[in-house]
């Protein structure tokens, strides 16, 4: 059976917009999700992250929660609203107070806190001033990385500036299934670049202010695209050009690869990137965090036939992928898991290795990776969720096999600690291995939850 590295981090993860709740307590600011949760129509269920799993206030139960899995880390993220309501200027020390109380509570519990600067929740001011898109929203964001920085850079041990900035840019700016709910293809690649922008001054400053040990880190969602056949490699080359290497690039290598800015030509021509820029988001990183559920299968399109749009988006809708209307994003074989994301586990090997021979200085850590599915309560009060511990089960394996082949992979995070706020889907969608009832708000661990806490025990995974 697969083991893993000794001092390998095992951990799960939640974002603050997801699982906080509290959401106008203690002098917190609205983000951009309370507006777009409270506009009637865009989230499922006009589900709202008002309560969540009111985390907020049941700070220390859900701390012993993470005891008894006995994971070594925890990924949380802290809402900027919360810390700095408009995003600028001084702290909010009652919102402060608590991620310090959530920091020293998982020290004093022996896990490692690994946190998140920006899982989302930009403060509606700053979008009101302009959001991404806007070169400003990358310096406010710089200048409140240094403030939590010099709050709590002595007791955090990785921290990461952005989460999938694929998805702040391209689902919140392009399609708009995510907030702002804007639908701006130029602004959106404009996004990109503040956000490239943004982690690299954060990197700076975060180094300028904590202590000297701590690991700097940004989590990407990286698709592995691949074509349905050799004539498509152009569509996959476009596809990971977007969303992949605009990313990598800058804050790997310092440069924005040319075949992006080529083929984005008819919608932009980048002069927001100004000299420096790219160079100040290349900032050297500890670690790379991946987040992975699927891989991508993509097609040249000529038109002739109908197509299915497996990213989700209807003909004739905003796609979040910019100047690809020649691509078809090809649904998959199944299972799938109730997300209608299928479950292919050779996609995160093969991505890991790539990274691997891609940046073989830079090591990763899988910062999320799980599965959503109908959970059922049993009569007995058990919630036998064996499908999704198949699913954790094929991707540690996943990693483990990447791991064998050379890959520096430092850690694994599941999504989710616990059932949450799953965005445009509301509540609907579970990834919890910790059960969340809506009424109650009682936590009860899923099978998956044993489970999890056995492989993190050993280091191992148990025989099927
Ligand atoms: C990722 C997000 C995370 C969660 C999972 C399912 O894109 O980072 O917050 O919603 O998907």
């Amino acid at each position: 059976m697969p083991a893993f590295p000794e001092n390998f981090l095992w951990g799960t993860a939640t974002a603050a917009y997801q699982v906080e709740g509290a959401w106008d307590e203690d002098g917190r600011g609205p983000s951009i999700w309370d507006t777009f949760s409270h506009t009637p129509g865009l989230v499922a269920n006009g589900d709202t992250g008002d309560v969540a799993c009111d985390h907020y206030h049941r700070l220390e139960e859900d701390l012993d929660l993470l005891a008894g899995l006995g994971v070594g880390a925890y990924r949380f993220s802290i809402s900027w609203p919360r810390v700095q309501p408009g995003g600028r200027g001084p702290i909010n020390r009652p919102g402060l107070d608590f991620y310090s109380r959530l920091v020293d509570g998982l020290r004093t519990r022996g896990i490692a806190p690994v946190a998140t600067l920006y899982h989302w929740d930009l403060p509606q001011e700053l979008e009101d001033a302009g959001g991404w898109p806007h070169r400003d929203t990358a310096l406010r964001f710089a200048e409140y990385a240094r403030l939590m920085g010099e709050a709590l850079g002595d007791r955090v041990d990785t921290w990461t500036t952005l989460n999938e900035p694929w998805c702040s840019a391209y689902l919140g700016y392009a399609s708009g299934v995510h907030a702002p709910a804007r639908t701006e293809p130029a602004a959106a690649l404009a996004a990109v670049h503040h956000l490239n922008l943004g982690h690299g001054l954060a990197v700076q400053a975060l180094r300028s202010v904590v202590a000297p040990g701590a690991s700097m880190s940004v989590t990407l969602n990286l698709h592995h695209v691949r074509g349905v056949a050799e004539r498509d490699a152009d569509a996959v080359r476009r596809a990971d050009a977007l969303a992949n290497r605009a990313f990598l690039g800058p804050m790997l290598e310092g440069a924005y690869p040319r075949d992006l800015i080529d083929d984005t030509a008819s919608v932009t021509d980048w002069s927001f990137v100004r000299d420096g820029d790219e160079a100040a988001a290349g900032q050297p990183l500890d670690v790379l965090g991946v987040n992975y559920y699927n891989p991508t299968l993509v097609r040249l399109w000529d038109g002739a036939d109908v197509r299915e749009n497996a990213d989700g988006h209807q003909d004739g809708a905003a796609s979040p992928w910019i100047a690809c209307e020649d691509i078809d994003f090809v649904r998959q074989p199944g299972p799938y898991t109730e997300m209608g994301w299928n479950i292919d586990e050779t996609g995160l090997t093969e991505l890991l290795l790539r990274l691997h021979r891609d940046y073989p200085d830079t090591p990763t850590m899988i910062t999320e990776n799980g599965a959503a599915f109908a959970d059922v309560v049993d009569p007995d009060g058990r919630v036998r969720d064996e499908r999704r511990v198949d699913y954790l089960r094929r991707h540690l394996t996943a990693v483990a096999e990447a791991i064998a082949a050379g890959a520096d992979v430092r850690g694994y995070f599941v999504w989710s600690l616990m059932d949450n706020f799953e965005w445009a889907h509301g509540y609907a969608k579970r990834f919890g291995i910790v059960r969340v009832d809506r009424d109650t708000m009682e936590r009860t661990w899923k099978d998956s939850a044993h489970w999890y806490r056995d492989v993190v025990a050993s280091g191992k995974l148990p025989e099927a």
